[in-house]
């Protein structure tokens, strides 16, 4: 079924926009037809690559005239499934829609086609003496407009926000054909329910992103990093606090004991000191003078005598700061060969430590066969938890014996008022759980949304919201 199914769609595709780049290679499904979610099997019937939004539209509303379902793909580098195409889906890929297209030095905005890298944007935006201020270990690969479907987070959230908070213009070609556009760049726009932000987080289920317009700011501080070894989680509160009052911090990142061992072990990184520790803080913050380092400096020496802090080391050059980081940023990549089942879950900054313990003992007694890791962005009450598949065991196996305990941890979280979702979205992966995030009437409200802009659900079908 699925085979004649990819059949028809493929020739309606074809007939119908004679001028699109199509490919049914057996490769570029499979590389496109998936994102870094390991746990999905690709099965795209074929990929699409517009280059105008012209094509976008009408690929659309054919898509619509014969109801084939379409899913966008970014970089591909979400966590959740949300690029996934695993029932004969049309993927439609945004690599040929790579321009800026506009900068304007004014109103210090950049607009782009979402198949802009992120770190393009950071490149651009520095050449330009500002600075794009979105930031995570795959910025060399995702895209803009993924980065706006999922409403991308990463490491400075704390002092800059999320992706929501930088887009100021935007333009989709929703479910029905129709090219919208929001907010055209103003910083102040009073008049009525803004649209823009029901497509950000919106996981591609109401339309197609074509056109972003981002908001640029001042190139940061001179910075320092300090790395950590903190002697347990009220420890990294009072860390927490002690810098966060006294200093301006750009990042407070966290990782546990294995995090640091894995992420050594897989870049080949050396002790980053001589003390081991339960956990360690990762810690961005400004210093433009020596007053400001002598500041972080007492708060090290108070964090020292109060025993929270066991010992640290401070970068004292960029390339240092930058050395400090792969201590964070490289983990994902260093557990990738893992298999790893993720959480990414989030609660207000002060409830951590109460949540991480609980949630700890919980993953302790339910996960006892498997390698638990921790890490994650404290400063903005993000935990990624990570489950490590043992190297002889199937992935099926795996998943359905980690995902048996997503009601309790799911559980704990609604009773920590938390989110079952911090950044890297529902997708595929965690649809099935979204209420105990959302109540009912808020899915049926989110449902009532699609319908507006998607009637015929073709806009990522299957992921979100089922
Ligand atoms: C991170 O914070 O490193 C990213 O969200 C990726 C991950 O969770 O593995
Ligand atoms: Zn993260």
């Amino acid at each position: 079924m699925q085979k004649d199914q990819k059949l028809t769609r493929i020739k309606r595709l074809q007939s119908n926009c004679p001028e699109m780049e199509i490919s049914i290679e057996k490769s570029v499904l499979e590389s496109h037809g998936c994102d870094w979610t390991r746990f999905r099997t690709p099965d795209a019937a074929a990929v699409v690559f517009p280059r105008t939004v012209d094509e976008v539209a009408k690929l659309v509303s054919v898509a619509m005239e014969h109801r084939i379902p379409l899913v966008p793909s970014g970089g591909r580098t979400g966590l959740s499934g949300g690029a996934v195409a695993p029932a004969a889906e049309v993927v439609v890929s945004f690599d040929r829609m790579r321009r800026i297209l506009d900068f304007n030095a004014v109103d210090r905005t950049l607009t782009v086609e979402p198949g802009v890298v992120t770190q393009s944007v950071q490149e651009y935006a520095s050449q330009h003496n500002l600075y794009y201020p979105v930031s995570f270990a795959s910025e060399g690969s995702s895209q803009v407009g993924g980065n706006i479907a999922t409403n991308a987070g990463g490491i400075r959230v704390l002092r800059y926000g999320l992706t929501r908070d930088q887009v100021v213009g935007l333009k989709v070609v929703d479910g029905r054909g129709t090219l919208i556009e929001c907010n055209s760049g103003l910083v102040k726009n009073a008049s009525g329910y803004d649209l823009r932000h029901l497509f950000i987080g919106s996981e591609g289920t109401l339309g197609l992103i074509v056109e972003a317009t981002l908001r640029l700011v001042d190139p940061p501080e001179p910075s320092r990093v300090m790395l950590l070894a903190v002697s347990g989680l009220e420890g990294m509160m009072t860390v927490f606090r002690q810098f966060n009052d006294a200093l301006k911090l750009t990042a407070f990142e966290f990782l546990s004991s294995a995090a640091m061992s894995y992420v050594r072990a897989g870049h080949d990184l050396p002790a980053p000191m001589n003390t081991e520790a339960a956990y360690y803080a990762l810690l961005e913050f400004d210093c433009a003078d020596s007053r400001l380092e002598d500041q972080a400096l007492q708060c090290f020496e108070r964090c020292l005598e109060d025993g929270s802090v066991l010992d640290g080391v401070i970068s004292q050059s960029d390339a240092q700061a930058l050395d400090l980081w792969r201590y964070r940023e490289g983990i994902s990549e260093a557990i990738t060969k893992y298999t790893p089942y993720k959480n990414d879950l989030s609660v207000r900054i002060s409830a951590i430590p109460d949540y991480l313990r609980d949630l700890d003992e919980l993953a302790k007694s339910r996960y006892p066969q498997y390698e638990v890791l921790w890490y994650g962005h404290f400063g903005d009450g993000n935990l990624h938890m990570n489950i490590l598949k043992p190297a002889d065991m199937p992935v099926d196996e795996f998943e359905k014996t980690c995902a048996k305990v997503n009601p309790d941890i799911f559980e704990l979280t609604r009773a920590h008022n938390g989110s079952i979702s911090a950044e890297h979205g529902i997708g595929l992966l965690k649809q099935d759980y979204l209420s105990y995030t959302r109540s009912d009437a808020d899915i049926e409200r989110m449902r009532g949304i699609k319908a507006v802009f998607d009637p015929m659900n073709i806009m990522n079908p299957g992921k979100l919201l089922g």
